[in-house]
């Protein structure tokens, strides 16, 4: 069976984004395959974060991966910083990787861009994603398109690893859903939908209220052509629309398009917003829940003891190939 690794970051609320371009595959993948999931913590300090928020999103994450329907019996569920072999081999994989290639990430070059006080972190974060993902003998990594390159890059850093030092690591591929990997900022069609967003209204959180999602959808930004039909370049908001509805009522956009012919763009709005309601329910019941009760705490406890027995046996691989400390037995 083959591998799969996918991580998502604790750093505040998680969106319909994360939702469509990440969890929602992860779901349907870990029937088929050998999957871990992790709530990547060590990865949201690349930015200041509060003690008691951190902790509480950390929680949170955890029990929305459960929720969207995660199986903890079928995938394993841990936090990267309660696997230490993600750290270590993360140092490991900054001494691989070159200052250039970490300065030319995208993600590097928009978080830092204006701003004063950048953090070290953010730039050698890559290598530490690629330590999460290199640790498990990953085949696949799902992930929406804005961490294409990241994946590249660990993929970079996996070949010369092995180049210099022998073959031990696996060489992963990305796995990008054909439509939903971008989902866009409702209130700017052309930026990527992101939890950082300092407006509120340019996402939906998995955790928003009936009321919050149809204001939201209604106030979308779309175009004054006036007709529902998918065009990404000219019509961006209705085409980020239509991709939503389509994958969550699991419709093509054709389809859709046809529905709608005709009909006006209230209405179409409303029966968005209807799907993404009935879709989130469901998650934020099962979500209440979860939090309640002690089962997180389990899973997260035997999550953490698979991933590390295996992330450490890796480890021991990657030090014993470079010469690191005494020879392991
Ligand atoms: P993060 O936390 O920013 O995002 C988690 C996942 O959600 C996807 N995503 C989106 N997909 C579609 N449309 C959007 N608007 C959208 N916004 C986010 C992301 O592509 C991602 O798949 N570094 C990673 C977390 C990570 C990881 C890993 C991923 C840590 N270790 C190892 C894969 C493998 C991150 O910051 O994702």
């Amino acid at each position: 069976m083959k591998t799969i690794f996918s991580g998502i970051q604790p750093s505040g609320v998680i969106t319909l984004g994360n939702y469509i371009g990440a969890m929602k595959q992860f779901v349907e993948l870990q029937h088929d395959y050998n999957c871990y999931f992790c709530i990547a913590d060590q990865h949201a300090i690349t930015v200041p974060q509060d003690r008691l928020v951190l902790r509480k999103n950390i929680r949170s994450l955890a029990a929305f991966y459960l929720a969207v329907g995660i199986d903890p019996n079928k995938s394993t569920l841990f936090i990267q910083s309660e696997v230490p072999a993600h750290a270590q081999a993360g140092w490991i994989l900054q001494c691989i990787a070159y200052i250039g290639e970490l300065e030319r990430m995208t993600q590097f070059k928009d978080k830092s861009a204006g701003k004063e006080a950048v953090s070290a972190g953010l730039l050698t974060y890559p290598p530490l994603m690629a330590a999460d993902i290199l640790l498990y003998s990953t085949d696949i990594v799902p992930v929406g398109e804005d961490q294409k390159q990241h994946i590249e890059l660990t993929r970079d850093l996996a070949e010369r690893f092995n180049k210099r030092y022998g073959e031990i690591f696996t060489i992963p591929e990305a796995r990008i859903p054909k439509i939903g990997a971008r989902i866009m900022s409702l209130t700017d069609p052309t930026k990527k939908m992101s939890k950082s967003d300092p407006n509120q209204k340019s996402y939906i959180t998995l955790l928003d209220d009936a009321k919050t999602i149809e204001k939201k959808v209604k106030s979308a930004v779309t175009d004054s052509e006036g007709t529902i039909r998918y065009d990404k370049e000219k019509k961006p908001g209705v085409s980020n629309l239509l991709t939503i509805y389509s994958i969550l009522a699991n419709e093509s956009i054709e389809q859709l398009e046809e529905r709608y012919a005709g009909k006006g763009y209230g209405e179409f709005k409303a029966d968005v917003a209807q799907v993404i309601i009935d879709t989130l329910t469901p998650i934020q019941e099962k979500y209440y829940e979860l939090m309640e009760s002690s089962e997180l705490d389990d899973i997260l406890d035997e999550g953490a003891e698979k991933a590390n027995r295996v992330a450490s046996k890796m480890l021991k691989k990657m030090e014993n190939a470079i010469g690191l400390g005494r020879k392991k037995r």
